[in-house]
């Protein structure tokens, strides 16, 4: 699956949010290391702390299926007219299970208005990777 596919599958994904407050759909695909993919949705609640983003979704359902090594991330949000980069609180459950080069592309409506970065990019000087490794 290339990355364009990778994010439709995460924006088809965002269908299944659960957002009857904020009304901000998003979804996630996580392509696990055995090459299949994991989507998430955000599913709120009206104790709005509960809620859980879509990229936290996707990596409990994948982890509790077995799959517990991740290649990729795509993450669509197809209400917001501009890229929406993962929330802090992802970033840090995120760098749980992958490294620093873990590739994470992110967008909004328009797919071909993506970012391509790394977990790395977007949460350096993680003290369970990066700087075991001396960084
Ligand atoms: N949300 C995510 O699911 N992921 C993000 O990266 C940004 C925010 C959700 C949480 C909440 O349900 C809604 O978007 C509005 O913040």
């Amino acid at each position: 699956m290339n990355k364009d596919e990778l994010l439709k599958t995460a924006e088809e994904a965002a269908d299944r949010a659960y957002c009857p407050y904020s009304h901000f759909r998003v979804g996630a695909a996580l392509v696990c290391a055995d090459g299949s993919i994991v989507t998430g949705a955000n599913i709120e609640n009206r104790s709005f702390g509960l809620t859980l983003c879509a990229e936290r979704s996707a990596i409990v359902k994948a982890h509790s299926l077995g799959k517990t090594e991740y290649k990729a991330i795509a993450i669509s949000c197809p209400d917001a007219d501009t890229p929406v980069s993962p929330c802090g609180a992802c970033r840090q459950v995120l760098s749980e299970f992958v490294g620093a080069d873990f590739p994470v592309y992110f967008c909004g409506k328009d797919r071909e208005n993506h970012v391509e970065t790394t977990m790395g990019e977007l949460f350096p000087f993680d003290a369970l990777h990066n700087l075991k490794d001396g960084l």
